[in-house]
């Protein structure tokens, strides 16, 4: 039986609204980490959804949220250059990591340049242990942003995925559907998300309207099916959807 979770759904009458209210909710998780552990650690989610929310964190947070004290991570990669179109990198970069004042050595992206991405994959869990062995919680991220796909996908995590079975490894080389352009991923694994203190999933789009009822609903399917209806962090899971989608 799986363990009911407090669902948190907060609804926005578009997504710039949404997007807004995500970007306060970071600033205030940000300002919760630093003032405990003097150190934020936040993952972004890839995709188009979180662009909005990217450009108000730079364009109204980059003197309110502690940047010296924030580390960026990525919850998922496209197996491509940092400098391609698809890169989820790059579309951080350019939103916000550009416009911020944050230290390069604080900016933790998926080494694409690897020759294969299982290379890719060792390399990037190596990082990520390395850099919170000593925290002392039980929780690893403060905050990883999480978007998801019609199909019920995130990160890249894809139903009926070998991957959604890894209970040790926190990275791992995917493949996503044939339907998408860039096949070859690099993923955060449910072990890592879920030992997330905090997740916000950022979804909008009418095509996702079906699958995320019944993920909110947590149906049985849902549960088994979906892999965004597999995420149970340690604390928070807060869902900033707009009327498009709920
Ligand atoms: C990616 C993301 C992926 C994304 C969903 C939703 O690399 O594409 O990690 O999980 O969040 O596909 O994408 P949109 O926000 O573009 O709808």
């Amino acid at each position: 039986m799986v363990k009911p979770i407090e669902q948190d759904i907060r609804k926005f009458p578009d997504l710039e609204s949404l997007s807004r209210a995500a970007a306060e909710a970071i600033f205030e998780t940000a300002c919760e980490a630093v003032s405990m552990k003097g150190c934020f650690s936040l993952a972004l989610a890839g995709g188009n959804t979180p662009r909005i929310t990217y450009r108000i964190l730079a364009d109204e947070y980059s003197d309110k949220i502690p940047w010296s004290s924030t580390h960026l991570f990525w919850g998922d990669e496209r197996y491509v250059p940092k400098n391609h179109p698809d890169s989820n990198y790059t579309m951080a970069y350019q939103t916000l990591i550009s416009k911020l004042p944050i230290p390069a050595q604080n900016i933790h992206p998926i080494p694409t340049e690897m020759e294969n991405p299982g290379k890719v994959a060792v390399s990037y869990e190596k990082l990520l242990r390395g850099f919170f062995q000593n925290t002392k919680a039980d929780s690893v991220f403060d905050l990883i942003l999480l978007g998801m796909g019609d199909d019920g996908h995130t990160a890249s995590l894809f139903p009926g995925d070998p991957v959604l079975e890894e209970k040790e490894k926190w990275v791992n080389a995917v493949f996503a559907p044939p339907i998408y352009k860039t096949c070859q991923r690099i993923t955060f694994t449910l072990p890592l998300i879920n030992s997330a203190e905090n997740v916000f999933f950022l979804v909008s789009g009418a095509k996702k309207k079906g699958v995320l009822k019944s993920i909110i609903e947590e149906s049985d399917v849902a549960i088994k099916k979906y892999p965004a209806a597999m995420i149970r962090p340690k604390c928070k899971k807060i869902w900033f959807v707009d009327k498009e989608v709920l």
